[in-house]
Parts: C-alpha cells; sequence; structure tokens
C-alpha cells in the first residue's frame, strides 16, 4: 500500500512522536497512521481522549505502537503523576489526527480538562493537527474562528481533504489520508532530504494580454508545479512558488507569489534568486501581444491580426546566470517526446528534465513522466500527481546532495 502512495522513502528514525486521538469516525484511520509512523521508525506513543476510545479501542493502539496507550490525567500506575509534563519534553511532535471540532475549540481556548489537551497545553514540542469533522461543523464560524487563533499560535494545521464524509454528505472535513499525513512529517521536523534548502518553483499558465478583457493562454492547471511545491515542502524544502492563474490552493508551509504574463513571472523568479535548485514546471507562453491594446479592441468585419513578439525564456536565463540554481525543466510534447526533450535539455543546459507527454497530462491528476539526465533516462509509470512529485523530489534531492 505505502508504495501506490508514493511513501516508501519516508524516514522518522528516532524521531519521538505523541499521537493523540480525538473522538470521530476518522479514529480508526489513526491506527494505520500509527503503523506507517512505527514503520518509518519513529518511536510512538499514543493518547486517546475518552470519546475516542468509543471509536477505536485502546488496545489496539497498544497493539500498533509496542506500548501502554495513555488514556486519563488520573492514572495512579503511571509515576509522579506527571505525565502531561514529562510526555512532551521528551517528544518531537505532538500530533493529533484525528482532530475533532470540540478538540479544536478546546485547544483554542486553552483548556486542559484532559490528558490530550493538559498536554497540549504544557507542550515544549510542536503541535501538528490534522482535523476532520463534517463539512459543515468545519464550516462554522466558530471553527474557522478557532482555527484562526490556533494558525497565529503556531499549531500546524494538517489538511482536511475534500471528499465523501462518512455522514454521507461530500464536502471539505475529511482528514487527510494516513499516508499523506506521514508524508507531511519528515519536513516538519527538518528531518526531510531537502531539510534547509531553498526551492524556486514556477507554475500553472502565463496569460498575456491583448486588451484589458482578453488575452493569450494555455491550458495547464497548475496541479504539476503544485504537487511538486507540496512534494518539496514535504521534504523540508523552504519553497517559493511563482504561479501563473490557476483555482489551486497552495500547499501548506509554500510560500506562493502571483503572477499574470511572462515578464512578471520573469520578475518575481529573478527576484528570488538566488536558490538550491529552480523547478520550471509552468506553461510560459511563447510569445506575447507586442503592444497590447489599453482600450477593448472593437470587432470588425475584416478580421484583426495580432503582432506576436518571442516572451523571454525564463529557465534558459536562470540556467545560464554564474550563481545558477540546479535547473530542472519540463518538456510537454504531443509526439517523439525522448527526442524532443533531450533536444531541449541540451539547447537550455539543463542537468535534469522532465518531460511528458502533453495530450496525457494537461489538467488531468496523473501523468506518466520521463526524466533526462547526465545518466540517461529514468520512466515514472502513470500515477497520481502528487506521487510522481514526491518521486521526482527524490531523485532530485538524490542529485543535489
Ligand atoms: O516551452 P518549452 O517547451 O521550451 O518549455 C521548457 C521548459 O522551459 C519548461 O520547464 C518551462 O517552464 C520553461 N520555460 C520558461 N520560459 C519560457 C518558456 C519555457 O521558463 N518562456
Amino acid at each position: 500500500m505505502e508504495s501506490a502512495q508514493g511513501i516508501e522513502t519516508v524516514s522518522l528514525m528516532g524521531k519521538k512522536i505523541i499521537l493523540g486521538v480525538t473522538g470521530g469516525i476518522a479514529a480508526y484511520k489513526a491506527a494505520e497512521l500509527c503503523r506507517l509512523l512505527v514503520k518509518a521508525g519513529a518511536e510512538v506513543r499514543v493518547v486517546m481522549t475518552a470519546a475516542a476510545q468509543q471509536f477505536v479501542a485502546p488496545l489496539t493502539f497498544q497493539a500498533l505502537s509496542g506500548k501502554p496507550v495513555l488514556t486519563s490525567l488520573w492514572d495512579a500506575a503511571s509515576g509522579d503523576g506527571m505525565e502531561h509534563i514529562h510526555l512532551s519534553r521528551d517528544a518531537d511532535l505532538l500530533l493529533v489526527a484525528p482532530a475533532s471540532g470540540d478538540f479544536l475549540a478546546k485547544l483554542a481556548q486553552g483548556r486542559a480538562d484532559d490528558l490530550l489537551t493538559t498536554l497540549c497545553l504544557a507542550r515544549t514540542c510542536k503541535l501538528t493537527v490534522a482535523p476532520a469533522m463534517n463539512r459543515e461543523m468545519w464550516a462554522a464560524a466558530a471553527t474557522q474562528r478557532n482555527l484562526e487563533q490556533l494558525r497565529a499560535d503556531g499549531v500546524q494545521l494538517l489538511g482536511p481533504a475534500a471528499g465523501e464524509q462518512a455522514c454521507g454528505e461530500v464536502g471539505l472535513g475529511r482528514m487527510l489520508e494516513p499516508a499523506d499525513i506521514l508524508a507531511a512529517l519528515p519536513g516538519m521536523l527538518g528531518a526531510g532530504p531537502l531539510a534547509g534548502k531553498r526551492i524556486l518553483i514556477t507554475a500553472g499558465p502565463t496569460f498575456e494580454a491583448i486588451d484589458p478583457v482578453r488575452g493569450l493562454t494555455n491550458r495547464s492547471s497548475g496541479k504539476m508545479g503544485y504537487a511538486i511545491a507540496q512534494a518539496a515542502a514535504e521534504a523540508g524544502a523552504e519553497v517559493c512558488l511563482v504561479s501563473g492563474p490557476t483555482c489551486l490552493a497552495a500547499p501548506t508551509g509554500v510560500r506562493r507569489i502571483d503572477v499574470q504574463s511572462a515578464a512578471e513571472m520573469r520578475e518575481a523568479v529573478l527576484k528570488e534568486l538566488p536558490s538550491k535548485a529552480f523547478i520550471a514546471v509552468a506553461a510560459v507562453a511563447d510569445y506575447r501581444v507586442d503592444a497590447a491594446s489599453p482600450q477593448k479592441i472593437k470587432k470588425s468585419e475584416a478580421g484583426l491580426t495580432l503582432d506576436l513578439v518571442a516572451n523571454p525564456d525564463i529557465l534558459a536565463e536562470v540556467a545560464a546566470r554564474p550563481d545558477a540554481p540546479f535547473c530542472v525543466g519540463f518538456a510537454a510534447e504531443t509526439e517523439r517526446l525522448a527526442e524532443h526533450a533531450e533536444a531541449k535539455r541540451l539547447k537550455k543546459k539543463l542537468p535534469l528534465l522532465v518531460g511528458n507527454l502533453a495530450q496525457d497530462t494537461l489538467g488531468q491528476d496523473s501523468a506518466e513522466l520521463v526524466l533526462f539526465d547526465d545518466r540517461g533516462q529514468h520512466r515514472l509509470p502513470r500515477a497520481d500527481k502528487l506521487i510522481q512529485a514526491r518521486a521526482l523530489v527524490a531523485h532530485l534531492a538524490k542529485l543535489l546532495n
């Protein structure tokens, strides 16, 4: 299952993680998360609220973590009764998954009426929560107010995801899948293969104005670039995403700069240099209208001729700089992929180029990729774009390190 999720390389070796489980149906997924954490090398202590125990028995987590599960502030058997203090002193991360709406409300208020909330208040380690609740509970003004407070308090949020819910409704509020939570942790703990490295990424299409209401653009959705930004952040990189117009939300921990035209994208990229790597995923328009009209062009029976001029090649320019980062290009071709991709790689002098067939990729959630580097070709069979992005980032990390 892990390989299908692209997380087989995640390592949390030696990390001490407290897994808090609160009361929601997603608690059953926390059991799988516990297993994945242990498999990745983490030492896991599980703390369950009373409500969580209505969904899953503590024995399940005891078996998976190999340690007794903590359920009460008032456990006379546990040493000096200061478990709520000791536990977090020793931990690298307190991860609460699922985090119910009620738990988030208590956390936002700083309440401490059971072991888990007391632990949160007394903690010295980082706190990450993976919310899970019905979509209306998630959208409720009170929940959103609490989340704002939690963000301001430095609590890291993972998810939620959108989709079908246990209650039968569809919307935002599902807990992230255990594999996706796992993938995000090394970066948050500064333990990923790109820890501390600045990575600059372009994504999406560009929009070249013809007049104030019309323009030239292309069918890039931005999904691949955003997935790569997420994967790089998961790997611990400090990610800056320069994005053309898309409908996508910036991945957690990624700094996004919005641009419209190729000229704006170029300016933003040059401003963000230097960086360790530059991954140019954007489908930059090759041409722009020479002199965009300041007024709306009137329709005419005679037709319309636009004079186009070539846009600057951002990637080629960055790759040619004396302080060039490690440059990764993308080539979307409609035919003879290997031939065109390799020619592009040599022309732009790139150490790594990712090729794909445009008709198989544009706007879709999955892609088939071929990586071209000095050692030859490396094929990534069709898979979800996030899985491909993680594989690409793992490959990049190997080349960088
Ligand atoms: O459009 P082309 O096939 O040449 O794109 C190859 C690579 O160059 C892509 O990574 C793309 O993001 C980048 N590029 C660029 N600026 C351009 C054109 C392409 O950065 N004007």
